[in-house]
């Protein structure tokens, strides 16, 4: 058993959420990029996060979990000192920063939960960071103080203009590479459209660009398949292949369809959470 030892609401639309959770083991090996399967109890599904971050004395694991489906929504209702029964991890490799020197990071929406501690870790290499992030609107931002303490530069921008620039994150990052900015690399990590675009942009510039994947995933170690995404014509498995992988090179297409498959399932099971609590629940 896992114990929450601190939870905080991220945003003022409480969609995205902050766990820290007591698991030394997952914390002393850790690393950004890579992600953990928790399961809240005996029946609950296996549902990937990624590491937000971690304390390697305190033995604790950092994850930010936005409510977009039963078991995170559920999760959303666990409270400080309660118990989630798995927590398995750290899986996937850790993502690649040897030899960079200048970069651009760029998260979308609960994707800067994963973007930050990517961008932290660059930071304190010493390794040069533009952050961009995007939101769909001001009660949807998150962790704006860590981010501009993660990155030498940070530039944001909402989808409708009630917070920081009215921009996506693809102009905001067009913008960098029209007035001559050079980066070794870009990371992605966000919606699927806003990936595919983003790989667009950097295209014509021949920057290499990873992008992070979370598609669906059950046993996490390769398995069941439940994860494969199709990269430069092959078959992966983002729970173990990934979860970064070259944006120019993967079939953005196919990941979204795959992504939406559960839509279904998903918004029949979280009427009856709604029931539940009574109604409150956003779907972020
Ligand atoms: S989650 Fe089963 S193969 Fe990746």
């Amino acid at each position: 058993m896992f114990k929450i030892v601190k939870k905080r609401f991220l945003n003022d639309a409480k969609t995205i959420c902050l766990f820290e959770i007591e698991a030394p083991l997952v914390a002393k090996h850790a690393q950004a990029g890579q992600f953990v399967i928790f399961r809240l109890d005996e029946q609950g599904e296996r549902t990937p996060v990624s590491v937000a971050g971690w304390d390697r004395e305190k033995g604790t694991v950092t994850v930010m979990v936005q409510n977009a489906g039963h078991s995170t929504a559920m999760l959303h209702t666990v409270e400080e000192g309660d118990y989630i029964t798995d927590f398995v991890g750290p899986l996937g490799k850790a993502t690649e920063m040897e030899g960079l020197k200048k970069v651009a990071v760029v998260g979308g929406g609960v994707g800067c939960a994963i973007a930050y501690p990517i961008a932290k870790e660059m930071h304190e290499r010493g390794i040069e960071v533009d952050m961009i992030a995007g939101f769909r609107s001001k009660d949807f931002v998150i962790l704006e103080d860590e981010m501009k303490a993660a990155s030498t530069n940070l530039i944001m921008g909402t989808d409708d203009g009630s917070y920081a620039r009215k921009a996506f994150t693809t102009e905001l990052l067009k913008e960098q590479l029209e007035a001559g900015v050079k980066y070794d690399r870009v990371i992605a990590i966000g919606p699927g459209l806003m990936m595919k675009f983003l790989a667009e942009v950097t295209r014509p510039y021949g920057i290499p660009t990873i992008v992070s994947l979370n598609p669906i995933m059950v046993d996490g170690t390769g398995m069941c398949g439940c994860c494969r995404v199709m990269v430069g014509g092959e078959t992966k498995f983002a729970c173990v292949d990934g979860p970064d992988f070259d944006a120019h090179q993967v079939d953005f297409d196919l990941l979204i369809k795959r992504g939406a498959f559960y839509n279904d399932f998903e918004q029949e099971a979280n009427k009856h959470i709604c029931k539940m609590t009574g109604g409150t629940r956003s779907n972020g």
